[in-house]
C-alpha cells in the first residue's frame, strides 16, 4: 500500500468539481497537499477546511495559463514539504459552445493556453522537480473529447486529443528517469462545468443515453482514479490514456 503520508501531491484547479474531491480524497490518505486555483478564495477555503478536519493542506494561488505561477506553484510545494511526488494537472475550461467557424481566435487561444499550454508548462516545472528528487507521478485530466470529436467545443477537443499526445510523448521521455505520466479521460461527471448541459431535462436525457452505464459519473469516482495513478500500486502504469466513462468510448 502506498504510504501517503510521506507524499506531496499538487492538485491544479482545486477549488471545484475533479480537483476538489481529488484534492480531498489525498487528504484523507494523509499526504501533504497543494491545492491550486485560479479562484483564490475558494480555493483557500477548501485548504482551511482540510486543515481544520487535520490534513497537511495547503493554498497557492495559480492561473496555470501563466508559467511564472505555474513555476511559483511547483517551488512553494517543494519549499514548505521538501519535494514532489505527484501532480494532478486539473484545471480546465470548456469555453462557450458554438460552431467551429463561428470561434474568435482570442476564444481559441485562452481555452489552449489553459487546457494544453499549461498541462505542458505545468509538467515542465513538475518533471524538474521530480528529476530532483528521483522520481514522481503526473495524472493528467484530459476527457473521453481526447479520443472522439465534440461538435461545439472544437478548442476543447483539440485541447484534450492535445493533452493525450503531450502525455505519451513525456512518458516515452521520463519513464525510465522514474517519473510515470499518464491520462484520463473522462465522460460526464457532474460538476460545475456541465450544469449548462444537465440542467434542464431533454439535453441531460439525451447526454444520460450516451453513457450505457445510465448515470453519470462523480468526482469522487474520478479522483479514485487518479489517486491509485498517483500511488505505488499503479508502479507498471505509464503513458496511458485510461477512460471513466461509463462506457462512453465502447460504442
Ligand atoms: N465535468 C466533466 O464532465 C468533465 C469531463 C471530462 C473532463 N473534465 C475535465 O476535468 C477537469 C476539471 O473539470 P471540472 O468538471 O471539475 O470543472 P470545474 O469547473 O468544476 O472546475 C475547474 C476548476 O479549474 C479552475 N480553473 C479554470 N481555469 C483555471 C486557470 N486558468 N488556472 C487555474 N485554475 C483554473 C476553476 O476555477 C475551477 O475551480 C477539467 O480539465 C475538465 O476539462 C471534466
Amino acid at each position: 500500500m502506498t504510504n501517503w503520508n510521506d507524499k506531496t501531491v499538487i492538485v491544479t484547479g482545486a477549488a471545484s468539481g475533479i480537483g476538489k474531491a481529488c484534492a480531498e480524497l489525498f487528504a484523507d490518505y494523509g499526504a501533504n497537499v497543494v491545492l491550486s486555483d485560479l479562484e483564490s478564495s475558494a480555493g483557500e477555503e477548501v485548504a482551511a477546511r482540510f486543515r481544520d478536519e487535520g490534513a497537511e493542506a495547503m493554498f497557492v494561488g495559480c492561473d496555470v495559463s501563466n508559467p511564472e505561477q505555474i513555476q511559483g506553484l511547483v517551488d512553494s510545494a517543494v519549499e514548505t514539504f521538501g519535494a514532489l511526488d505527484v501532480a494532478v494537472n486539473n484545471a480546465g475550461v470548456r469555453g462557450d459552445m458554438m460552431p467551429l467557424a463561428e470561434i474568435e481566435l482570442e476564444h481559441w487561444q485562452q481555452i489552449i493556453d489553459v487546457n494544453l499550454t499549461g498541462v505542458f508548462t505545468g509538467m515542465k516545472a513538475q518533471i524538474q522537480a521530480m528529476l530532483d528528487s528521483g522520481g514522481g507521478s503526473i495524472v493528467n485530466v484530459a476527457s473521453v473529447a481526447g479520443q472522439v470529436g465534440f461538435p461545439d467545443v472544437a478548442a476543447y477537443t483539440a485541447s484534450k486529443h492535445g493533452v493525450v499526445g503531450l502525455t505519451r510523448t513525456a512518458a516515452l521521455e521520463y519513464s525510465s528517469q522514474g517519473i510515470q505520466i499518464n491520462c484520463i479521460g473522462p465522460a460526464v461527471i457532474e460538476t460545475p462545468m456541465v450544469e449548462d448541459m444537465t440542467g434542464d431535462e431533454e439535453s441531460r436525457e439525451q447526454l444520460l443515453g450516451a453513457h450505457p452505464i445510465g448515470r453519470f459519473g462523480t468526482p469522487r469516482e474520478v479522483a479514485e482514479l487518479i489517486a491509485f495513478l498517483g500511488g505505488d500500486e499503479a508502479g507498471f502504469i505509464t503513458g496511458s490514456f485510461i477512460p471513466i466513462d461509463g462506457g462512453y468510448l465502447s460504442q
